[in-house]
């Protein structure tokens, strides 16, 4: 412990002790309080008042005596300034709080046993849905539903992290916090170019964020924007800009997706609302006009529009929920009229996948970020985002298809790479992937061929990577039909990281992910299976961490 965290806890003791210990009066001389954290203990509200005004309210289940780890709240606005810290929960773990420039247990942080190593993870804390995804001035900006405060949901604020290239992240601070109408749910963001809403500065458009205020029983549609690359936000004083509790009697009206329309010069906002996703426009992100309604959908809308086989000439529209099933059809602005069935294109642990905006018109792509649903055991920090991927709508034989691949960044992980083409049998490509069964971040890209096999796959540890069903054409337990439908072959890109796998089968027309979980009692490694099979070809990378 040094001196300045000796010092801390003291002052924290001898104010507990002397005063009432439920509110305590301390100086910010330091950027981070950090705070101890139990999990056998109830929540219970922390408010941090600054000039009497509460300014950080969240739950916290504050450890009374040994912490399980350790989280901060980020005080730095107010350093130099005397705040006053209520709890209204057991106060023994009051004399264990203290501020500091650097966050607790940091000194291992991202090397931490159960620390993905290439997708993101926050530092401390709690994340779901990814938000607010943008592309703006060389930075994609990678907003997200967190919980800084425990490893599991709650005190929903807007994290935020950047990156040059969509894999190596930098974590910022908290872009948004809770206020009077309650916690901040999902949401996206925009960059008001022509300046419709008025919060932009002579030098600088504002990125306008779109949330979900979830308040009493009751959600409702604010904005905030910035005018510093998402640094610092302010909230519109009207919030909120849709309540349309009245509309739908329902709580469940939330995570708006807002996009320019270029052809009718308005904004478009893409609601859940209780059964499927609504169209509201608006021509100053401000004053929205409810339009159209599809039902079919739940939470975390998305909307857009794509080329067919990359031609830009001919376009569809696809919409899809938090769950990724998506329905094809045309958009005219005010209305999504499907004139497809509902499919899906992926499935696993992904979750309330976004896509970005504001992506040049000189790269075009439509790139989607989903969340993880992968627990972290043991960390103080909890579930992940899985890797970027490019969407695109391909004809197939039973019409057009969305597919997903990894982004051509993710080859900027490859650190050594050993290319090999077969036909091996199942035993010698075992036999290859044998050097690296211990090796914690892989990418394998395999195509096995199954002509004597009505099933064949690859196991590590016990785990299937890929279970192909040619008989019952299933992939790890899923439907699933080749776009050849006479082909025996099955191709897969297969990324391993420390408690995730990700896989791409046959150029991303169908995906998914899993928690990594090898059976601690098998010692098989990676095992290719099926009767007399053929691994046609072996492509094997080693992977860096993105820390
Ligand atoms: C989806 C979701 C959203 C909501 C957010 C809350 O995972 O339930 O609908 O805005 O998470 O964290």
């Amino acid at each position: 412990m040094n001196c300045n965290r000796i010092y801390s806890v003291f002052l924290f003791f001898f104010i507990c002790f002397t005063f009432n210990a439920k509110e305590v009066s301390v100086k910010v001389s330091k950027r981070y309080l950090n705070l101890p954290i139990s999990q056998r203990v109830d929540r219970a509200t922390m408010d941090i008042k600054v000039d009497g005004k509460s300014e950080r309210s969240f739950a916290i289940r504050l450890a009374p005596d040994t912490a399980d780890y350790w989280v901060f709240c980020d005080l730095s606005q107010w350093i130099g300034k005397t705040i006053q810290i209520n709890y209204e929960g057991d106060n023994a773990g009051m004399g264990k709080i203290y501020q500091s420039d650097e966050i607790a247990d940091g000194k291992n942080l991202y090397k931490e046993a159960n620390r993905p190593q290439f997708h993101f993870t926050t530092r401390r804390g709690w994340i779901n849905d990814p938000n607010g995804l943008i592309y703006y001035e060389g930075e994609y900006h990678l907003f997200y539903q967190h919980n800084p405060y425990e490893r599991e949901w709650g005190n929903m604020h807007w994290g935020h992290a950047v990156s040059k290239d969509l894999i190596f992240w930098k974590e910022l601070p908290i872009a948004l916090y809770p206020d009077s109408l309650g916690t901040m749910f999902s949401g996206s963001t925009v960059i008001d170019y022509g300046n419709t809403s008025g919060f932009g500065t002579k030098n600088e458009p504002a990125m306008v964020a779109a949330y979900t205020a979830d308040g009493n029983r009751r959600q409702t549609q604010c904005i905030a924007y910035s005018t510093d690359h998402g640094r610092s936000w302010s909230k519109y004083p009207g919030n909120p800009v849709i309540d349309s509790k009245e509309k739908w009697n329902s709580t469940d009206t939330r995570d708006p997706k807002v996009f320019w329309y270029d052809k009718g010069k308005h904004w478009v906002l893409v609601l859940n609302e209780r059964d499927g996703h609504s169209i509201y426009t608006s021509a100053n992100l401000k004053d929205w006009t409810y339009e159209s309604h599809t039902t079919g959908f739940w939470e975390c809308p998305e909307l857009f529009e794509l080329p067919v086989d990359g031609d830009t000439t001919k376009t569809k529209w696809v919409m899809y929920g938090a769950s990724g099933t998506y329905m094809i059809g045309s958009f005219d602005g005010k209305k999504f009229t499907p004139e497809t069935g509902k499919f899906y294109y992926t499935s696993g642990s992904i979750y309330a996948a976004q896509t970005f905006t504001n992506i040049p018109a000189s790269d075009g792509r439509r790139i989607q970020i989903g969340w993880g649903r992968i627990g972290q055991k043991g960390m103080p920090f909890n579930n992940m985002m899985l890797l970027p991927t490019e969407l695109s709508l391909r004809t197939t034989t039973n019409g057009i298809r969305l597919y997903s691949t990894p982004v051509k960044e993710c080859d900027l992980l490859n650190e050594t790479a050993i290319r090999q083409e077969g036909p091996f049998s199942a035993e010698q490509a075992g036999e290859l992937m044998k050097p690296y069964e211990h090796s914690d971040y892989l990418r394998i890209r395999t195509t096995i061929k199954l002509s004597h096999a009505t099933s064949a796959g690859l196991n590590l540890s016990g785990q299937s990577l890929i279970n192909y069903d040619l008989n019952f054409n299933l992939v790890n337990g899923v439907f699933y039909s080749p776009d050849d439908i006479t082909s025996t072959e099955i191709t897969a890109d297969i990324f391993i990281d420390k408690t995730s796998v990700e896989v791409f089968i046959d150029g991303g027309a169908y995906s998914y992910s899993m928690e990594r979980k090898p059976d601690p009692g098998n010692k098989e490694g990676f095992h290719f299976w099926g009767n007399n099979i053929q691994v046609k070809s072996l492509d094997v990378y080693q992977l860096k961490s993105i820390w």
